[in-house]
């Protein structure tokens, strides 16, 4: 297919900012699977921290880098992500290559925990602030589930008025599918 898969198009964006020795931020950990991809993209002197609320989803990915030999390059803390800026070691602070979101829940988790506007809308205001320039947000919208379609509006709401001299807004998705298919937001810092 030419045009590239919703998920796809994340990890081609993720290719194109991080480099070895980046800093990248994995907002919602869950299985690990993003986490994983982006500690072999910023290489043995980079540094990627994620976060996730479940003890569940820490321990499945904590076992998922150690296996995969990744584990010394992350950070992995059972948090909510609008912590990050507080936890985040202020070196890093404005150096952040990267940061993904997979909104919604768990897949084969608990499905009544799911991000939230409030705290999704204060850790991606934390997150731009620690971008560096040039460097990327990234959030992949799921929206079909109870919360979901609020959480879509709150966010479409507050990256529509970013402002264009400081940030650059991409909407990417597929407009003709069934069943609310997810989308992708990038915001990246000029
Ligand atoms: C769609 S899943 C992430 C999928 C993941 N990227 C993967 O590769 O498996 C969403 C995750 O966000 C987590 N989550 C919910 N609220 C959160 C918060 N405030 N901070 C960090 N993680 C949160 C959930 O526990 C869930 O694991």
């Amino acid at each position: 297919m030419t045009l590239q898969p919703i998920l796809v198009f994340v990890r081609t964006l993720m290719q194109s900012v991080l480099h070895d020795e980046a800093i990248a931020i994995d907002a919602t950990v869950g299985n690990g699977h993003d986490t994983v991809f982006l500690a072999k993209l910023v290489g043995e002197a980079g540094k990627v921290y994620g976060f996730d609320i479940q003890a569940e989803a820490i321990e499945v990915t904590n076992k998922r880098l150690i296996e995969e030999g990744l584990a010394e390059r992350v950070a992995l803390f059972q948090l909510g992500h609008e912590n990050a800026e507080m936890v985040i070691p202020l070196e890093d602070h404005g150096n952040v290559a990267a940061a993904i979101f997979n909104l919604g829940y768990l897949p084969k988790g608990d499905k009544s925990i799911i991000t939230k506007p409030e705290t999704t809308i204060s850790a991606v205001e934390q997150m731009l602030k620690m971008l560096k320039v040039g460097g990327i947000v990234v959030l992949v919208v799921y929206h079909g589930h109870d919360g979901g379609a609020e959480e879509r509006d709150t966010l479409l709401q507050y990256v529509t008025t970013l402002n264009q001299e400081k940030f650059q807004v991409l909407q990417y998705s597929f407009i003709n599918q069934r069943n609310h298919p997810p989308f992708v937001l990038a915001i990246e810092k000029r």
